[in-house]
């Protein structure tokens, strides 16, 4: 048995869902535990794209189970369009292979409304959120008066819990932000539709996780977006609303921290990030044009183009710390293919002081500027590669540095979408 996480290494985006889907058929398990639909997983198999923003990535894996834990944030109208859109394809035959907590928080529809009049309102310091109301869903879930999955179930109370809330949200809408209110009706009559539909997924998800530890199966923890997105250790606030370290594995799945076995930090060859908030090497001139058409980097959930910059080790070595990676995955390395230099950041520059820590204030961060180290680029198409050796020498190197600075081995390494685009060194479940 292992029990394996893989989170983000950088500012999501880094390809988790295509190492969950290729890991998959290696773990009976596979587990959602925070966040919600603002993440958004591209998975290409046999050539057929599949984007998918709740149901964990494994789902394409017959063998699996896939749960969605008490941590996450569910908007049960993209819940069930996937459901949907995964039985008509028939990858789902029935309800056995995606179980929901009914613990988890439901998003609603002032949820997205206050999302989006926040956002309006912080004007020119706006965070760039999806707009799927996940911050005020998890507000409500830490002010303790969220509606839960398991809510929906009981319609008498949950026209109460509606009504009480549907009273302050519309206050704060329509007061605060002269917004447009929003209807109790036409809530509640799709609260209780939701219900109907979801109760066949509705389960006590902590206890299937505990059954398949005791059953000695494999379990894999899909992360969602990245270790600076995350509240506690981004670059706050500039982050999203929940944790996404590979801490908030115990809290949001329920599981101890004495059964975790491994974590697989991923990232990007180099490093991109969608919304607002401060990047250090970022590019943006041509270069960062260049990796954005050769990375296709286009938000997999608002189609928002990505910022696009140099790997930054200085990241990757606080990431390492916070999550205790017992390896790295690197995506993408394709992309990187054909440019004559490639650079990574080793320090920081801030005010005129050398560092090798990430700073914490946005500000800060702001300042921040790059000491790249720089490294001869490599040519040709290495998609075809599968073996490690197949790699370009010079493309070996930047990993082996990548290594050497971060301090955690690189063991997989992914040169396209497909499954098989992928070069183990090391298998991330061990054996
Ligand atoms: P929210 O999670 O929608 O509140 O957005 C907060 C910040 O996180 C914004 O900068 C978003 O662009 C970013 N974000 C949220 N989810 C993802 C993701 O899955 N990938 C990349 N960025 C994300």
């Amino acid at each position: 048995m292992t029990t394996l996480i893989a989170v983000g290494a950088q500012w999501g985006d880094e390809g988790k869902g295509k190492l969950v889907d290729w890991l998959a058929p290696q773990a009976e398990l596979i587990v959602r535990f925070h966040g919600g639909n603002n993440a958004g997983h591209t998975l290409v198999v046999d050539g057929e794209q599949t984007v998918l923003h709740v149901v964990p990535a494994g789902v394409l894996n017959p063998g699996t189970i896939n749960l969605i834990g008490p941590g996450v944030v569910v908007d049960p109208d993209i819940l069930l369009e996937e459901l949907d859109a995964l039985t008509a394809r028939g990858v789902l035959k029935d309800p056995s292979r995606v179980r929901v907590s009914g613990r988890a928080h439901v998003i609603l529809e002032w949820h997205r409304a206050l999302d989006k009049a926040r956002e309006e309102d912080r004007r020119g310091k706006a965070i760039g959120t999806t707009g799927r109301g996940i911050g005020p869903a998890y507000e409500d879930k830490v002010t303790r008066r969220g509606i839960r999955i398991a809510d929906l179930l009981d319609a008498a109370a949950l026209r109460e819990a509606i009504e009480r809330l549907v009273e302050q949200k519309n206050f704060e809408l329509t007061e605060y932000y002269k917004w447009d209110p929003v209807d109790v009706e036409t809530i509640y009559a799709r609260a209780v539709e939701w219900g109907r539909r979801l109760e066949p997924y509705v389960d006590h998800t902590e206890r299937i996780l505990d059954r398949a530890l005791r059953d000695g199966k494999n379990v894999l923890f899909e992360g969602a977006q990245g270790n600076f997105l995350d509240i506690d250790h981004g670059t706050y606030p500039y982050v999203t609303s929940s944790n996404c370290v590979a801490g908030a594995v115990c809290a949001g799945a329920g599981v101890g921290p004495t059964k975790i076995d491994r974590v697989l930090g991923i990232t990007k060859a180099y490093t991109t990030r969608v919304g607002g908030g401060p990047f250090p090497t970022e590019e943006t001139g041509a270069l960062g044009e260049e990796l954005r058409k050769a990375g296709a980097e286009f938000g997999a959930t608002t189609g928002r183009p990505r910022r696009c910059g140099w790997l930054d080790a200085v990241m990757l070595r606080e990431a390492a710390t916070v999550n205790g990676y017992t390896a790295l995955a690197m995506n993408k390395l394709d992309v990187l293919a054909g440019l004559d230099e490639v650079k990574i950041a080793t320090a920081y520059r801030v005010d005129g002081k050398l560092t090798e820590e990430f700073p914490v204030t946005p500000a800060e961060i702001e300042r921040a500027e790059p000491v790249y180290e720089s490294h001869a680029g490599w040519s040709g198409d290495l998609t075809a590669c599968r073996a490690y050796d197949e790699l370009p020498q010079a493309a070996r190197d930047y990993i082996e540095r990548v290594e050497a600075l971060v301090e955690v081995p690189v063991d997989v390494i992914s040169i396209g979408p497909g499954r098989d685009e992928t070069i183990t060194r090391k298998p991330p479940f061990g054996g």
